[in-house]
Formats: structure tokens, sequence, C-alpha cells
């Protein structure tokens, strides 16, 4: 590793090109892994907000296929972070060339070259990297191999290699500009896997600066696993608990073709309609109590006061969503969901499928984490008398575990 001690030569700032543009193939899965959850955001989210952290990139240049052109902007979007965008090629040094011709119109000194599938790239990284360009034209972060290397054929071991001088390269990759911009140009149709591999054709020095152990390449699902411990200091320290929560609601079932019969967000046609101030949807309020209890959050009465003229007539729908709100603000995630109506009327049966497709637009659950269930009381009080309708609704919430005071 080189010194770089003149602190007054480095360079304040550079453009960071982010390469999203592969197919993830050895990760497996329906989508390219970049676009996979890890530690509850896409990777790229995840790489994205490591590159914001830093607060160095004059410009984040995103590469990526065309068709994840939207998912990438929309994931900026959610992060707040501006981005440029670039479509990928066939190769990761197609896609990096795509992302430096974009690049060019807005004339940066210095580019820094980044896997998006390295999302634990520290701060510190970055800044040894963007260093060490005070002095080179092409400076790699690596760690020195640590694990004997063989050689082998046949199932046999044919020979070593001494490790010594040998290292793992990692990305960020930083440039000279107009160095990597004409080793790409010249080299335009290759398939080189590192950057600094262009560098070192045309002939340019690259320099090595210490990598970091945890700035892993996220190739295959184990990589993931270890990812996501990384990633998430709360759940290192604080593994997750799950709660349950259980809520129960009644409305007086009425006679009134004018009023909509709400039955988990879904309209039910029916001549009977339920009683209340906001649309009685007699589910979703069992529903929000149990989310509200499974927080200690109170009842929905505390969050939505019936006195209120604001909730007359409301759409039950926000009350579930302001406490899933709640829980997501928390760090928390709805894993389950199971919610019994109770009463000779209406009937669950003929409308499973439109009130179990609402509840899952609602939670955002898949329908296989959603129970449903119906049973009368054999005619015996309110409910046997059709005066009423009960819903009660269980939920299960996984938390990232609390110290509680
Ligand atoms: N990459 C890219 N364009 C390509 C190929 C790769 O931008 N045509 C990017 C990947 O998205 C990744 C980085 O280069 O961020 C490193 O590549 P790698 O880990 O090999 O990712 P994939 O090529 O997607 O995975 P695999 O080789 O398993 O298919
Ligand atoms: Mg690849």
């Amino acid at each position: 590793m080189r010194p770089s001690n003149k602190h007054d030569t480095y360079p304040s700032s550079a453009a960071v090109i982010l390469v999203a543009g592969g197919s993830g193939e050895r990760m497996g899965g329906n989508i390219p892994k970049q676009f996979q959850p890890l530690a509850g955001k896409p990777m790229l989210q995840q790489t994205l907000e490591s590159v914001h952290r830093w607060g160095k990139a004059s410009q984040i240049m995103v590469v990526t296929h065309a068709e994840w052109k939207q998912k990438t902007i929309e994931i900026a979007k959610e992060t707040g972070i501006n981005i440029l965008w670039a479509e990928g090629g066939d190769t990761r040094q197609a896609s990096v060339k795509a992302g430096l011709e974009a690049l060019v119109p807005l004339n940066p000194t210095h580019v820094l070259v980044h896997d998006a599938a390295r999302p634990l790239a520290s701060p510190a990284l970055f800044d040894r990297v963007l260093g060490a360009l005070g002095e080179n034209l092409s400076v790699i972060p690596a760690i020195a191999v640590a694990d004997s290397l063989k050689q082998g054929k046949g199932g046999l071991v044919t020979g070593a290699v001494a490790r010594e001088g040998l290292y793992r390269a990692q990305t960020p990759q930083g440039f000279a500009f107009s160095a990597i911009y004409d080793a790409h140009t010249r080299l335009a149709g290759q398939n080189l896997s590192d950057d600094a591999a262009l560098m070192e054709k045309i002939g340019v020095d690259t320099a090595l600066v210490e990598g970091d152990a945890r700035n892993i390449k996220i190739t295959v699902p184990e990589d993931r696993m270890q990812a996501e411990q990384w990633l998430s200091p709360q759940w290192e320290y604080r593994p997750l608990e799950y709660r349950t929560g259980h809520g129960v609601d009644v409305h007086p079932l009425v006679e009134d073709a004018t009023r909509p019969l709400m039955l988990g967000g879904a309209e039910i046609p029916s001549p009977l309609a339920l009683a209340g101030h906001s649309d009685a949807d007699v589910l979703l309020h069992a529903l929000t109590d149990a989310l509200l209890g499974a927080l200690g959050e109170g009842d929905i009465g505390m969050h939505f006061p019936p006195s209120d003229a604001k909730w007359k007539n409301a759409a039950s729908a926000q009350f579930v969503e302001h406490a899933l709100h709640l829980l997501k603000a928390r760090g928390g995630k709805l894993t389950h969901i199971d919610i019994t109506l109770m009463g000779e009327a209406p009937r669950l049966s003929p409308h499973r499928q439109p009130i179990l497709e609402s509840l899952s637009r609602i939670t955002g659950l898949p329908q296989t984490r959603i129970g449903l269930k119906a049973t009368t009381t054999e005619k015996l009080g309110f409910l046997g008398r059709g005066e009423g309708a009960m819903a009660m609704a269980t939920v299960t919430i996984a938390l990232p575990a609390q110290v509680d005071a």
C-alpha cells in the first residue's frame, strides 16, 4: 500500500458510477439481485444510501438495464437522493462505459466506479480511494489474500501458489476521468471484470489502498445473509421480537340499502349495512385494534375519536394504514393476520375472495398470510338474532427487540 499524505492535493469530490446492470445469475431469484430485498430495502437502495452517507459524490450515475429504469428512479425517489441514469450493456465493462459516456457532458475530473452489489462500502473506504487520487490516476481498494492458494486438476492438488503479493480487488475503484474514459474507449468490446484491468492494459499504474473486509460483493445467497447481519446493527444487537395483538369490534346491523356494506375494505352487495360513525367496517376496526394492541398504542377510538366529524363515513382502510405506519416507524413488520367474523349476517363465504384481496391490498400481506373465517353463534344472543355483527382479529408483528424502561 502506498501512503497518501498530500492532503492538500486531494480531490474534494468525484462522480460515482454505480453499476447495476447485471442479471445476478449466481444469486438466483426472480429478479436481479440488486433489486432483491436486503435488510428491508432493495440492495441498490442500500448501496445508494451508502454513497449518500459518504457525501462527496458530485453526481451519482446509476447504470441498469432499460427495463429497470423506472424501478431505479422509484428507489432514488424513496431515498430523496438525486441520481442520473444510463442504460447498461451486456458485460460489466460495457455498463461502466455507458456510465462514463453519460458523464462526459458534465466534465468530471475524477470518477469512482462502484458495484451496486457492494452495499457495505464505508465512508472511510470511499475516502481512502478518493484521497489516493490526489497522486494517482488509478486507485483500487484491495485486501491481501489470507488463504493458502493451490492449483488443482482432476480433484488433486498439482501445485501451490505463493500468496505473497496477491490481493483481492474491491470497488469503489477511482480514476482520473480522462484516463479511464480513454481506456474504455480503446478497449471497448472486451470483457474485463474490473476497471483497473483496463488501466493496466493501457499502461497506467494503479495504486493499492487498504480495502475493507466487510465490503463484500454480494454474489451468492450466503453473502446476502452475511451482509444482512452487518447492515442491520439494530438486529445485530437487538434481535427481532414477535408480538401478538388482538382486537374486537361490534356494529349494529341495519336495513339500509343506501348505505354500503363494507367488510375488510370490500363493498359487499347487500340490502343490509353496518351502522356506525365511520363506514363501520367491523373487520378493519378489529384489525386496527389488533395492530395498535401489538404496538401498545391504545385503541382505535384514541387515534380516531368518533366525536371528530372528520371520521364520519370515513373509509376504514385509513385506520389500518395509520396503525401500519406506526409499525413501520418502529422498524417493525406485519407477518400475519387472522380475522373471524361472527354473526348470522352478513355471510362471509360468498364474498371471501374479494375481501381477501382487499385485506391483502391494504396490509401488503400475501393472501397466504391472511386468515379469514366466519362463525355463527347458533342463534344465541344479539348476533344470533341478527342485530349486529362482530369481528375478532389477531395479528403477529416482528419488531426490533426493545429495551423497555
Ligand atoms: N454489472 C453490470 N452490467 C453487467 C454485468 C454486471 O452493471 N452487464 C454489475 C452488476 O450489477 C454488479 C457488478 O457489475 O453490481 C458486479 O457484477 P456481478 O457481481 O458479477 O453481478 P452479476 O453479473 O449481476 O451477477 P452474476 O455474475 O452472478 O450474473
Ligand atoms: Mg457478473
